[in-house]
């Protein structure tokens, strides 16, 4: 038979989810090898994945294991919603959304126009992405075209895969900051032209949201969804009870503020609406409807003040909405999906409401796969899958080792301390396709 080489042997409790957990102790949800081996073929992708005793004999010569017994390897994390040219707007103080996006985000994205800038933030922001775990990211640009550029560019080179696209806005913002409808049309084809399916990068459809889109601009981003099957489309809905005034405001003749966008045909599958936090009935309905997917964004929500998420309504089972987890950097305050899904369990409380470990490991991996339809590339440790991984100590940071001397090989326990406190302190190495990409400094 013709097989790829390996060209990489991976050691660790390997830990991956075939479903969704149906509740706190569903184990039957995950695969786990307490003592594991992911063999990882020439190509990046995982050729192998099984007992270290069964499959120790199929390491050629010359191909070192790289050896994390007892740390836990699971999929690299995915962050569904993130803001590129914000990595020097996270931490602004005091204000809400309208007010936070006028006096800190407009001003600090206009300096995406400049290449060198737009590429030195690239660096940062993929370092940074590592160092957290996160292998993939979909991504909000700058109004820029060449921020996206520039974003793609460092991604590719990296071996990461994103999902992004150039903001559109082309109202209600600092001059320097605006397109047109026509532009953000043609900036939008020109990108999906040069990027969309170039290696592992894949393009979003980005108007902001309706307060900055003319019906002519919305308008556009639905051409531009129609006529290049496959691109994904993000913007914001429902964050902020100001922001859903004034989208009343502006859009006279719509429904509800779901119904801007639909009236645009920016529903469906590869649809991310980030925040949905005070839809009504009707919108959930719609959003269900055509398969759409909110996205939770924690510590933004609980940063800017927007408001709780409520999953139990979005996800009643005559009309379930898909649902994805995500930093929302700069709004959101961490780049980690482990202190996001942290904060998400802390929403989820004022709710009533709960996020058991698994439910969480599995949302910020295989959940967020299944939410971008790419279930079949990234978010499981699965043969055919991108080698894209990331290594969790247990015992990262004082507090958790103290911790774990009280848990007697429970491994939800042990899961469930890891959500909660760990962050990038706890991510011991990360891997792309396979390629070590991160490894923690020990004693940092
Ligand atoms: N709504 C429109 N733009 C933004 C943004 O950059 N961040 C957040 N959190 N909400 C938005
Ligand atoms: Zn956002």
């Amino acid at each position: 038979s013709i097989a790829v080489p390996v060209s990489a042997a991976i050691r660790g409790r390997l830990l991956s989810f075939h479903r969704a957990p149906a509740g706190p102790g569903d184990l039957d949800c995950l695969t786990y090898c307490e003592d594991g081996l992911l063999l990882v073929g020439a190509d990046g992708r995982i050729l192998e994945v099984g007992d270290w005793d069964d499959l120790r004999g199929r390491v050629p010569d010359g191909v070192a294991v790289d050896d994390h017994s007892g740390k836990l390897v699971l999929p690299g994390f995915i962050d569904t919603h993130i803001h590129f040219p914000q990595t020097q707007v996270i931490a602004s103080y005091g204000a809400q959304l309208l007010d936070w996006l006028e006096k800190y985000t407009f001003i600090e994205e206009q300096r995406f126009a400049d290449p060198a800038h737009a590429a030195a933030n690239a660096s940062f922001f993929m370092d940074e992405l590592l160092r957290n775990g996160t292998t993939t990211a979909v991504v909000y640009g700058s109004v820029h075209p060449q921020s996206v550029d520039a974003l793609f560019a460092e991604a590719e080179a990296r071996g990461a895969g994103l999902i992004a696209g150039k903001v559109m806005m082309d109202r209600h913002a600092p001059a320097a900051l605006t397109d047109t409808a026509d532009s953000s049309y043609r900036d939008g084809k020109d990108l999906i032209g040069r990027w969309h399916g170039t290696g592992r990068q894949r393009y979003a459809v980005t108007p902001r949201f309706a307060i900055t889109s003319t019906e002519a601009q919305l308008e556009a981003a639905g051409a531009l969804l129609r006529e290049h099957p496959g691109v994904h489309m993000q913007t914001h809905l429902s964050e902020n009870t100001d922001e859903i005034a004034e989208v009343g405001r502006l859009f006279p003749g719509a429904r509800d503020y779901t119904d801007v966008y639909d009236r645009f045909g920016l529903l469906g599958p590869t649809s991310l609406f980030g925040h949905c936090i005070h839809l009504s009935d009707a919108e959930m309905a719609r959003l269900s409807e055509s398969s759409s997917v909110a996205v939770f964004c924690p510590t933004s929500n609980l940063f800017i003040g927007s408001g709780l998420f409520d999953l139990d309504a979005l996800s009643k089972p005559e009309r379930p909405v898909r649902t994805a987890i995500a930093t929302d950097v700069g709004g959101g305050t961490s780049y980690s999906m482990l202190r996001t899904a942290a904060e998400a369990y802390k929403v989820l409380q004022l709710r009533r409401q709960n996020l058991p470990a698994l439910a969480a490991l599995h949302w910020m991996t295989r959940g967020n796969a299944e939410a971008l339809g790419m279930a079949g590339e990234i978010g499981s440790l699965e043969p055919g899958r991108w080698a894209d991984l990331v290594v969790l100590d247990p015992a990262a940071t004082p507090a958790m080792r103290h911790r774990m001397k009280a848990v007697d090989g429970d491994l939800e326990e042990e899961l469930f301390i890891q959500v909660t406190l760990g962050d990038d302190r706890s991510v011991a190495a990360t891997y792309l396709r396979g390629r070590n990409s991160h490894l923690r400094q020990t004693g940092a």
